[in-house]
């Protein structure tokens, strides 16, 4: 499959066999995030990977009961080390080279054969109690990543020319 192959396939995937990734699978998804850009090279995450099952329920209760999130095989948790840093443009970095990041795995993902949906919905302080994250750390997104057992359409998106302007606003 190449790039624009796995960028048109990808889905949310909310539906997961009860069948474990192998772990060069996980590995080679976890690799795409590593080499992912961020601003000036920063790398400013963490990848905690949640395996364990009695865990992954937990998340899923601190996903605002998103039960799905506990039948993934596992769950990649996307966390920042350092979120001090604004870009001269006024934004700050973390969760802009955080989102790239998780967005490498989601592809490399459907070039293994499974399927993740990106998790903004949780609440931090508790998922930060469940994995003992510290203080000072802050998680941007769950990722829970397994074999697909559903395959939904395309979700509608905007129309090319709503969203593209050329040369200048319109
Ligand atoms: C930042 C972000 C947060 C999201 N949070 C959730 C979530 O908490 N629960 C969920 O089921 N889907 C979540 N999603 C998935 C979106 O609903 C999904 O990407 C969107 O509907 C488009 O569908 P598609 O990913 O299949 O193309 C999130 C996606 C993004 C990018």
């Amino acid at each position: 499959m190449n790039v624009s192959e796995v960028i048109e396939k990808r889905r949310s995937i909310r539906r997961y066999e009860d069948r474990e990734i192998e772990e060069d699978k996980l590995r080679r998804v976890l690799e795409a995030g590593r080499l992912a850009p961020s601003a000036s090279n920063v790398q400013e995450w963490k990848y905690v990977v949640v395996r364990d099952k009695e865990l992954r329920q937990k998340l899923a209760a601190a996903a605002k009961g998103q039960a799905f999130v506990g039948h993934a095989s596992a769950v990649i948790v996307g966390c920042a080390v350092r979120t001090d840093r604004v870009m001269s443009g006024g934004q700050r970095a973390y969760p802009i080279d955080l989102a790239i990041s998780m967005d490498h795995m989601t592809l490399a993902a459907v070039e293994e054969g499974l399927g993740t949906c990106w998790i903004g919905a949780f609440s931090e302080p508790e998922v930060k109690k469940i994995l003992g994250i510290p203080e000072e750390v802050r998680v941007v997104c769950l990722l829970p990543i397994g074999y697909p057992a559903e395959s939904p359409g395309p979700k509608p998106r905007k129309s090319f020319e709503e969203c593209v302007s050329w040369e200048r606003w319109s």
